[in-house]
């Protein structure tokens, strides 16, 4: 292959993953509800938060060029986006529904910068 059509076919595969984003999971209300009844505690969630999120969203969630800062979003958006995992970011329906509720009063309690 030429390098042109290599330089173009490269684009088109860059283009494509940007556009076409990694399909949401649907919202599970259920488990939605059952993270929503608990009280989340921030000092526990500071362990889980470091595992899971920071990587993406920073430390004390100011945000990295992976993932943008969340520092003192409110609890039930963060559950919700924890269930669903809009866009790039991976889905942590999978995590105990205490450590969901614990690393989003964890991340609300946080100062933005
Ligand atoms: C692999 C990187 C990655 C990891 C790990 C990750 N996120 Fe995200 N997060 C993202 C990206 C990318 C977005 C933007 C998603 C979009 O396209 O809407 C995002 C969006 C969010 C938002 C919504 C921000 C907004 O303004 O809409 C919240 C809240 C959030 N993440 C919380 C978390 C929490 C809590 C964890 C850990 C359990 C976590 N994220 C782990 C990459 C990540």
């Amino acid at each position: 292959m030429s390098r042109v059509l290599a330089v173009a076919a490269l684009l088109v595969g860059l283009t494509g993953c940007l556009l076409t984003p990694h399909s949401d999971t649907p919202l599970d209300t259920g488990l939605y509800a059952e993270v929503m009844a608990l009280s989340g505690d921030p000092v526990a969630g500071e362990e889980p938060y470091e595992a899971n999120c920071r990587r993406c969203h920073g430390r004390e969630a100011t945000g990295t060029l992976r993932g943008v800062p969340i520092a003192s979003y409110d609890v039930d958006e963060i559950v919700e986006v924890m269930l669903t995992g809009p866009g790039h970011m991976p889905t942590f329906d999978d995590l105990e529904p205490q450590v969901v509720a614990d690393i989003a009063a964890y991340v609300n309690s946080l100062e933005p910068q």
